[in-house]
């Protein structure tokens, strides 16, 4: 019997994913660019073992036992790494054996906090980890195919997501672009609106949105690549006004797009737009860009800020907002997944 545990942070976009070109492989339409948090915070922990004795792969999620046969993109991940481990993989732990994987969030699952992102990552690389498998860009391929989102989890600090060109995904891989230490001081706040499950799973909305949707396609052509190559080289000299305005224009065509579906999906609710108004003014009082906001498909937001501002920033909020509606998650030093 052999067993491994591994976590796996959540990471947050700041150019979105939204669209797939292909369901089953989890294509994306467009490239995405995302920050991965600290792997002590919002993370995912699975414990996967191994034995020659089990009978059938099993699998538990929060505690609750889950169906892995009635989860095609489950299937999926485990075939997937299969066939890496027979080819690449050390034969200490047969790839024949069953096995029984317990995975835990330490935050709300599906309440638009990324938690099949760091889920999946989780998954993928505890299963390469049993297998011996060395890290490779294949590894994000098999994560992508458990949520597209999830492959950008494998790698800390600043990570872009390639949409690729080929029909079989291959090329469709995430790259770190610089790690955690490139710009230490650069922190994210949450702010917990809603921690519900969403209305419309973000697999859904964007399926509806792809059907539906014209911005959607002229984002993903005429707007994003420019976007992609503005934001690397704002990451690259750690210009956060850059950063900052490009982070909530991104965020707000997405909920754009998400309106112009039809019908329209509403992600975000009152609060949260009284957190976009409230940090637009807050800058304005600043006199320049201190603070900066990306909410995902659902009602919370993340605030974008540098160390040296955060008890600024704190502080207004409280003024402001109710006390219960804000986490802190202190952006990573270091790799953020780490085999125990
Ligand atoms: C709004 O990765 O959850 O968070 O690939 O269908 O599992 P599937 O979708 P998922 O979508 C994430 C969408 C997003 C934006 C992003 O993380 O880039």
């Amino acid at each position: 019997m052999f067993s491994v545990t591994c976590v796996a942070p959540v990471n947050i976009a700041l150019i979105k994913y939204w669209g797939k070109r292909h369901e089953d492989l989890i294509l994306p339409v467009n490239d995405s660019l995302s920050m991965t948090l600290s792997t002590n915070e919002l993370c995912a922990k699975t414990t996967i073992t191994a034995s020659k004795s089990f009978e059938h792969n099993r699998m538990w999620l929060n505690g609750e036992e889950v169906s892995i046969e009635e989860s095609s993109r489950l299937t999926r991940c485990l075939k997937e790494v299969r066939r890496l481990a027979l080819a690449t993989g050390s034969q200490k732990v047969s790839p024949s054996w069953k096995v029984h994987i317990a995975s835990v969030n330490n935050f709300p699952t599906a309440a638009g906090l990324a938690s099949s992102a760091a889920g999946y990552a989780c998954l993928v690389y505890s299963l390469a980890r049993l297998y011996e498998i060395p890290f490779s860009d294949e590894l994000t391929t098999v994560a992508r195919q458990g949520s597209g989102s999830a492959c950008r989890s494998l790698f800390g600090g600043f990570v872009q997501w390639h949409r690729g060109v080929l029909d079989n995904g291959t090329d469709s891989v995430a790259k770190q672009i610089v790690s955690s230490q490139h710009w230490p001081n650069m922190h994210v706040l949450i702010l917990v609106v809603n921690d519900q499950r969403k209305k419309t799973a973000s697999t859904r909305g964007m399926q509806n949105a792809v059907n539906t949707s014209t911005l959607l396609h002229h984002r993903a052509d005429k707007v994003v690549p420019e976007r992609i190559n503005q934001l690397r080289e704002a990451i690259q000299n750690r210009d956060f006004q850059t950063f900052g305005e490009i982070t909530m224009r991104d965020s707000n065509q997405f909920h754009a797009i998400a309106m112009d579906t039809y019908p329209p999906c509403v992600y975000m609710n009152d609060v949260s737009h009284e957190i976009v108004s409230f940090v637009h003014s807050y800058n304005n009082a600043m006199g320049s860009l201190h603070a900066a906001y990306t909410f995902d498909a659902g009602p919370n937001a993340c605030l974008y800020v540098l160390a040296e501002h955060v008890p600024q920033l704190v502080d207004a909020i409280q003024k402001v907002f109710p006390s219960d509606l804000m986490d802190s998650a202190e952006y990573l030093r270091g790799l953020p997944i780490s085999p125990e």
